[in-house]
């Protein structure tokens, strides 16, 4: 091949990555004859539900291509890493494992190692893959995953290392390929970045400013997805209360959901992350006379303190929380109300801590994701002064620990004797003849049944809970 690959390409998006996935199908073909056998490729993604989301997209387009997807990401022929930065330790973890796979034997000659995803929209990340990582052959950040198969050609064309990291995000691409991880419930990204900019996280700077899709592509895709065999989908966002925010003429969020709600076979509607400040009297409404948004909303707290909640540039403050958490918890009484929470944030104290305990007692929060506050560089707080020494945060990290699982195992058992509708999601790991399925609340159940029942929503009776869980039966 040569560079005339590139003078032919389309200039328009997708079609431009529709040629290149062909062009890149024509190479593989013949690297395969000449090999005789096909080529493989793993995925292994980091973070939160948008990164999930991305390596679908991802694995779609190398599915397309044509490459094998293995299970082995030590045997792969391409294996692609999704990163997330947004604490530090998973950094750490993640260097730790690309650098076991330099080992001897381990890095397989002819192998194409990608990284991509939040980690590499840092400059400090690109400069160390560079300087130490030189068997990583393609690095690009968030904004251009949808160009994989353009860079992989660049690779193959050239051979040589393609860095390709954009600082701000470009136009959004629609109709790119992809492959779900579950045949019957899907992410639908409904808005992009972030604009809120609270002061500990790092998501505005990798993830660009705030963009929301064309309500119609939205509602297209779920469609799609509905036609496709999707029973339930979850719109994703940072922020999704403040779809379309930024744009004339966009609908908003319940409104948005009331027009996903017409959509035939799609049974389940679910939706992360609710940014309290945002969440609109309307939304309250329009979940509580659904037929198919979920009982459960996840409304991160962070903090109970409303000195320390200024300080992370959160926008409300204990009060306004817990007037809304108990005004959604009076309305849809079956909720199940789940949440975030950061200890060590610079300058907390035992007594804000307190603050953050009375919430959780108060909101009762079905279930909760404790954080050790994790410093990001080019974040306001991490030059803030006051951070409490390690010896504090375990004690206030175990106290909230405490009182978060307290909570939400009473809450759990609730639920005792009722009757949930449940999509089966898979065999049960530990026992085979069982199976486990998720209700509308979140809620985790297994109960006997046979593997033809998977993506199928039943009935289950909840007759024993056990902690976080439920065991049950079909009715
Ligand atoms: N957009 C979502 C949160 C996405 S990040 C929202 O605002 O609700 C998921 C969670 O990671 C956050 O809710 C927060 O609790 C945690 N988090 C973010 N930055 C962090 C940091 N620097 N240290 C520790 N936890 C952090
Ligand atoms: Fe981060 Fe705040 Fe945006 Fe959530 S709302 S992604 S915590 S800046
Ligand atoms: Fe992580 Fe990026 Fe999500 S930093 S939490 S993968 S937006």
């Amino acid at each position: 091949m040569n560079g005339s690959l590139f003078k032919l390409a389309p200039a328009n998006e997708p079609e431009r990555q529709y040629y290149f996935i062909e062009a890149a199908s024509t190479l593989r073909a013949e690297k395969e004859k000449e090999i005789g056998r096909p080529i493989t490729f793993h995925v292994t993604t980091f973070g939160c539900q948008m990164n999930a989301r991305d390596s679908e997209k991802m694995t779609g387009i190398l599915s397309q291509i044509g490459f094998d997807e293995t299970d082995s990401e030590k045997d792969a022929d391409i294996v692609l890493f999704n990163t997330c930065t947004i604490r530090d330790n998973a950094n750490q973890k993640f260097y730790g494992h690309l650098g076991s796979l330099s080992g001897k034997n381990a890095l397989k000659s002819g192998r194409i190692v990608i990284v991509c995803g939040c980690m590499v929209q840092e400059k400090e990340c690109v400069e160390r893959l560079k300087k130490s990582y030189g068997f990583v052959k393609i690095i690009f950040g968030t904004h251009n995953i949808y160009k994989l198969a353009e860079l992989l050609c660049a690779h193959l064309d050239s051979g040589e290392r393609i860095v390709d990291v954009w600082d701000k995000p470009g136009d959004i691409v629609e109709d790119i390929p992809s492959v779900r991880k579950y045949p019957f419930k899907s992410g639908v990204n409904i808005m992009f970045g972030c604009n809120n900019y609270c002061t500990y996280c790092i998501v505005p700077y990798v993830r660009g400013n705030e963009r929301s899709r064309e309500a119609d592509e939205i509602l297209r895709e779920c469609a799609h997805l509905a036609n496709d065999g999707v029973k339930e989908v979850m719109l994703l966002g940072q922020n999704v209360n403040s779809y379309g925010n930024n744009k004339e003429g966009f609908m908003t969020f319940p409104q948005l959901l009331k027009e996903v709600e017409k959509i035939d076979g799609i049974e389940r509607i679910r939706f992360m992350t609710s940014h309290p400040k945002d969440l609109s009297d309307e939304l309250i409404k329009v979940m509580k006379e659904s037929a198919k948004i979920c009982r459960h909303i996840h409304l991160p707290l962070q903090s109970g303190s409303t000195r320390i909640l200024k300080a992370m540039n959160r926008r409300y403050t204990k009060e306004q929380y817990l007037e809304l958490a108990l005004r959604i918890r009076r309305e849809i009484p079956d909720i199940s109300i789940t949440t975030d929470i950061i200890v060590g944030f610079p300058g907390e104290t035992s007594e804000d801590v307190d603050e953050t305990i009375d919430v959780i007692r108060k909101v009762r929060f079905d279930g909760a994701f404790t954080f050790v506050y994790s410093p990001r560089t080019g974040t306001p707080a991490a030059v803030m002064e006051g951070r409490p020494d390690e010896e504090w945060i375990r004690r206030e990290f175990d106290r909230v620990l405490s009182a978060v699982q307290e909570e939400s195992k009473a809450m759990a058992g609730r639920f005792l004797g009722r009757v949930e509708s449940v999509l089966t999601e898979e065999i049960n790991e530990k026992d085979e003849g069982y199976l486990t399925g998720r209700m509308g609340n979140n809620l985790m159940v297994h109960f006997p049944g046979d593997p033809s029942m998977i993506g199928k929503i039943v009935n289950v009776r909840l007759d024993e809970c056990r902690g976080f869980y439920y065991m049950g039966e079909m009715v």
